[in-house]
């Protein structure tokens, strides 16, 4: 399988409180990768990692070959990464059409006019409230123009940090529908974390474990789901 990021036995944390241990994992390219794990597990501090937020004490983080680590998070962001974080992934008081315009603002006007048709295309709630605050916005709303944010850049991988949060189910798969969209209509590289394992699993291509910190298994999400020890510890589905 085509890796894009590779993670080299990351050790990684916050100034001096060590998070992660020693973390391996390929991701591939075109796929879902899904990140599971139990709260507290790390998986938002190995995005973080990924996009230059954290404190990198030794290992690699290359994507096509070139290293992150070191680099600012709008280096990484120019060299093709995209970053949702878990909250405060939107400015509320902007408009939809502001909040497009802020995320894309390293590109040409031109060129960002027609991004935003593109992305318009995938994200139909942009035309629909193109001039509303998105602090007026529902919870999915606000999370399709926050993907929409990600997208506008055209990046080669996207770190989704439990995009679903606090989503109503019904909402929350409207949200999982259009990751698998991306990765299908666009061949998106996706590196998703999820709360609701089991449903992540069921659509993604790719499964890393985290516990506490270390990374426990790495497989086919299928794999994972049905892996009689892991699925009933971890993931609150019996194996
Ligand atoms: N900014 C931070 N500074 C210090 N510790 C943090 C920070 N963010 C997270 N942590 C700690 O790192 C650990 C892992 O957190 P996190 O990566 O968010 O886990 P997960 O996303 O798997 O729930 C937790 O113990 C958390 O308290
Ligand atoms: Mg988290």
């Amino acid at each position: 399988m085509k890796r894009v990021i590779e993670v080299r036995n990351l050790n990684a944390g916050y100034r001096r409180l060590q998070i992660l241990f020693d973390v391996s994992a390929s991701f591939a390219r075109g796929k879902i990768n899904v990140i599971v794990g139990p709260n507290g597990s790390g998986k938002s501090t190995l995005l973080k990692s990924i996009f230059g937020l954290t404190t990198i004490y030794s290992g690699s983080i290359t994507l096509d070959g070139i290293e992150l680590i070191g680099k600012a998070p709008h280096e990484i962001a120019r060299i093709g990464v995209a970053y949702l974080p878990q909250t405060e992934n939107i400015f509320e008081n902007l408009t939809v059409n502001e909040n497009l315009r802020m995320a894309g603002y390293v590109l040409e006007r031109d060129e960002l006019d027609e991004r935003i048709e593109e992305v318009a295309e995938l994200f139909p709630v942009i035309k629909r409230y193109w001039r509303r605050r998105t602090g007026m916005l529902s919870g999915g709303e606000r999370q399709m123009v926050a993907m929409a944010m990600a997208l506008i850049r055209k990046p080669k991988v996207m770190l989704f940090d439990e995009p679903t949060g606090g989503l109503s189910p019904k909402i929350a798969n409207e949200v999982i529908s259009k990751i698998v969209e991306l990765r299908d209509s666009m061949d998106m590289t996706i590196i998703l974390v999820e709360q609701n394992a089991k449903k992540a699993l069921e659509i993604g291509d790719h499964a890393y474990l985290l516990v506490s910190g270390r990374l426990v298994f790495e497989g086919g999400c299928r794999e994972l789901l049905k892996h009689p020890q892991l699925a009933s510890l971890y993931l609150g589905v019996s194996g």
